[in-house]
């Protein structure tokens, strides 16, 4: 599974770049907004620090604009994926962008259907919106193990499946066991990841032991 962090802070991302488990940042115009920065200037910061896929969204809804918009952020670094909503003419600009050799990444996808739509315009990643789902009360988990039934049955469909609005760690362990493609992960969540009170717990208790031999290891 590949983790992408999903966060336009470029500390936190530079941060988590250090562990050496990331593979891609996945941003939006609020997290963009978020940080209060010129939307260019943070990612071409980004696409130094995070060598894998850097997606960026376009702000126009007309497929024109969104394709003049794809374009231009395209050209900012050979690792940004763009991002469009998956409106019809969203999915318009997905194929013309994947025909010209652009990636994308279909977000704001809440349904099975949406998905199908997404693989035929040729995305390269589909982004479902777990967290957003279960707010309502809808089953996002559902919605992962629908979109990786339906993309096994067509060898064919390229598009790989990135799990959207994560919110918990439990979103990344369901969207593993389901064999998503990625997971873009907030950084509060990746870090919850390494968290158990018994590693803790386990990891006090062998240093206690250690200082009792009063040995060190390097100084051998
Ligand atoms: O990548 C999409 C993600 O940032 C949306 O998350 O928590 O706003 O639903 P959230």
């Amino acid at each position: 599974m590949k983790f992408f962090i999903d966060t336009a802070d470029v500390a936190e991302i530079r941060d988590l770049a250090a562990t050496g488990l990331v593979d891609g940042v996945t941003t939006n115009p609020s997290l963009v907004a978020k940080t209060g920065r010129d939307f260019f200037e943070v990612l071409r910061e980004i696409c130094d620090v995070v060598p894998g896929p850097v997606s960026a969204e376009v702000a126009a809804t007309d497929f024109d604009t969104m394709l003049a918009e794809g374009q231009a952020l395209a050209k900012l670094a050979a690792n940004i994926v763009i991002k469009v909503p998956l409106t019809p003419d969203g999915l318009k600009a997905c194929k013309a962008l994947t025909d010209s050799g652009t990636k994308v990444n279909v977000t704001l996808c809440f349904s099975a259907a949406q998905a199908i739509l997404a693989a035929k315009a040729g995305a390269t990643y589909i982004s479902p919106f777990v967290g957003r789902l279960d707010d309502i009360g809808s089953d996002g988990m559902e919605l992962i193990a629908d979109i990786v039934e339906i993309y096994q049955s067509y060898p064919h469909f390229t598009t790989e499946v990135l799990v959207a609005s994560v919110r918990n760690v439990n979103h990344v362990i369901e969207s593993a066991k389901m064999g998503a493609d990625v997971a873009t992960i907030p950084p509060g969540v990746l870090r919850a990841m390494y968290k158990h009170p018994l590693t803790d717990k386990g990891l006090d208790a062998f240093l206690a032991d250690w200082a009792k031999t009063g040995q060190s290891i390097l100084n051998q």
